[in-house]
């Protein structure tokens, strides 16, 4: 897959495009250049590739690269309320979880 597929899949449905697994802030602009309604940061959980950044260490570059052209999302590392709200402060519009769903989950994420 490259960018210019952003333009085929668009041309395809009017529905929102959402981007997952974006980790800067130059991958970010490209999103919203392509007119994107909304972008995941994401290291995909860190099981792609080793060493890759902390995803809430990318947030703010990311939040601030995007403005008011698309949300953004994040996930990765999401263990508790506190992460949540975290999140939310440095601009993220929701937070998604991965591995917690598959222990014992004790308490809800709900984006405000
Ligand atoms: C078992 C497993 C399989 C996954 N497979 C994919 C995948 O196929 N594509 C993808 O974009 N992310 C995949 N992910 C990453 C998750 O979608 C998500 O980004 C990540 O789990 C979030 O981090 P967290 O588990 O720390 O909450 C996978 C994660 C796990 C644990």
């Amino acid at each position: 897959m490259n960018w210019s597929d952003l333009e085929w899949l668009r041309s395809l449905s009017s529905m929102p495009i959402i981007i997952k697994g974006i980790q800067t802030s130059e991958d970010a602009r490209l999103c919203t250049g392509y007119g994107v309604e909304g972008l995941v940061v994401s290291n995909h959980g860190g099981h792609a590739l080793d060493r890759t950044s902390g995803t809430i260490q990318m947030l703010p570059e990311i939040v601030e690269a995007v403005g008011d052209r698309a949300e953004v999302y994040i996930d990765g590392g999401v263990r508790r309320g506190s992460d949540v709200l975290k999140c939310l402060a440095l601009g993220a519009k929701a937070v998604f979880i991965g591995r917690p769903i598959f222990g014992r989950c004790q308490w809800a994420v709900r984006a405000v």
